[in-house]
């Protein structure tokens, strides 16, 4: 073949008119074959773009022999003329000259095959999934919006701060941690009063996989002023709902100076940031959703940036609930964790808006949050929104010595643990505040998808540890 530059099929489309006429270079993967015995028609994907480059073989200059591994799957390069469409549905397609074969996909066994594949099928197919249109227009979406996440923090002028994956402190408390061990399971070494002696184990101590960078991410903020953390998060709750993973990514950002209301008006900033940023970027990906599984999406989407958030007490928050007349699963009292759907009727059936909650009562959130004068809450904030109830949590941290100790006394987190945790209080204390945005229930949201297994390439759940 021709020693000519290959083109991505996305810029083919884009601004492939000024390339008509021209001898173009694609290579990709075949989706579909059709046509006659003069012509041939190769809807060809290359992953750049949801759409696909018609590719026209014209059977006085290819065998049917030469053609016949053409199949869905397939992977091909291809070199031809670029010439103005014939047929609807696109501007410009490929009248081939030359054809290499990279790779066959027998019709037998690919299974993704042309007709259209259910998203539990596909994820037990999650090593090819990515090829189909949908996890396509997903994963698109998914690298633009960590795209936005970066540039809308560093464009803030935030520290993107490397917190550890591999720690010995439980952050939320919730005690739904992986540990991490090289000591022999089966046979573990034990101290004289029969306990498994971590002191032979390879940090010494007892390790697990963090459940979240906060803590860590404080002492960033509290020396760099502003941070933020973005990555890999890892909950060992045993939660089969279409809301939770066993490993998912989450974003952190953690402020000194920054007090509750300031934490509320950076959440509801950065959610609508990273909606518009896809948006702008994504728009094809987005449509294909809308038109694909749910034809409110777009229109959620710019509800969702034209709208102020709902901010309101959870104090309010149970009061409206307690006077909705609705029957729900789980009975609502003050100090209930609220259960999503509480959270969904606030926000789908009374505001019809997504809300943030304040002030929760200290003894269903961690102990770093801040007391409020009442003795009784926290200045905790959740923001919820339509269709996926909590997408953050976040709080002011408690910035004062005597207070935090006491959270922790009664909780009975063991001190020694904590030791360099506090010390951000007693050298230099300053408020600050921060939250966590659960990176796949953004995009949950922002892609319209029903299932957060359907929008990281690889999900993690209980009982689910494939590919
Ligand atoms: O509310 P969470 O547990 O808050 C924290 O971890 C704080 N340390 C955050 C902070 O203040 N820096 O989790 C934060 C968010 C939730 O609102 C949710 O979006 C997401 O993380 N999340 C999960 N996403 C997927 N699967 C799970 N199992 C999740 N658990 C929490
Ligand atoms: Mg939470």
């Amino acid at each position: 073949m021709e020693d000519i530059k290959r083109i991505r099929i996305v810029d083919l489309l884009n601004d492939g008119e000024s390339l008509v006429g021209k001898k173009v270079d694609v290579k990709g993967w075949v989706r579909t074959r059709r046509g006659n015995k003069n012509v041939q028609f190769v809807a060809l994907n290359d992953g750049s773009t949801i759409k696909n480059l018609q590719i026209v073989f014209d059977l006085a200059n290819f065998s049917e022999e030469d053609l016949k591994p053409i199949t869905t799957g397939a992977s091909i390069h291809v070199q031809g003329e670029l010439v103005a469409s014939q047929g609807k549905g696109q501007s410009v397609e490929i009248l081939a000259q030359e054809l290499e074969i990279y790779g066959t996909a027998s019709v037998e066994d690919y299974p993704l095959q042309k007709k259209g594949h259910t998203l539990e099928f596909l994820r037990e197919k999650a090593h090819l999934r990515p090829r189909t249109n949908t996890f396509g227009a997903v994963l698109r979406i998914r690298h633009a919006l960590a795209f936005a996440v970066h540039k809308f923090f560093n464009d803030k002028g935030f520290y993107y701060f490397h917190t550890p994956l591999i720690t010995a402190s439980d952050c939320e408390g919730a005690g739904a941690m992986f540990q991490v061990t090289t000591l022999d399971v089966e046979n573990p070494p034990r101290t004289e009063d029969g306990n498994v002696d971590y002191s032979q184990d390879f940090f010494g101590k007892h390790a697990s996989l963090t459940v979240s960078g906060q803590l860590e991410g404080e002492l960033g903020a509290t020396a760099l002023g502003c941070i933020y953390t973005f990555g890999p998060t890892f909950r060992a709750e045993n939660s089969n709902t279409p809301r939770h993973l066993s490993e998912f990514w989450m974003i952190e950002p953690e402020m000194s100076f920054y007090e509750i209301a300031d934490n509320m008006d950076l959440a509801e900033e950065f959610i609508k940031y990273c909606i518009k940023y896809a948006l702008e970027h994504c728009a094809d990906d987005i449509q294909f959703l809308n038109d694909m599984f749910d034809k409110e999406l777009i229109e959620r989407l710019h509800f969702v940036i034209n709208n102020d958030f709902v901010r309101l007490s959870y104090t309010e928050g149970i009061k409206i609930l307690e006077e909705s007349g609705q029957k729900f699963e789980f009975p609502v009292y003050w100090g209930v964790d609220l259960a999503s759907e509480h959270e969904r009727y606030l926000v789908e059936q009374h505001f019809k808006k997504p809300v943030i909650l304040t002030d929760y009562p200290k003894e269903i959130k961690a102990f770093y949050m801040k007391l409020n004068d009442d003795g009784k809450t926290v200045r905790a904030m959740d923001v919820l929104f339509p269709k996926i109830g909590e997408i953050i949590g976040g709080s002011q941290r408690e910035e004062n010595y005597d207070k935090l100790v006491g959270r922790i006394e009664k909780l009975g987190i063991p001190m020694k643990d904590m030791w360099w945790y506090l010390d951000t209080r007693r050298f230099g204390t300053v408020p600050h505040s921060g939250f966590g945005l659960g990176f796949e229930r953004l995009i949950l949201f922002v892609t319209g998808m029903q299932n957060i297994r359907d929008v990281i390439p690889f999900p993690r759940y209980p009982k689910n540890c494939e590919f």
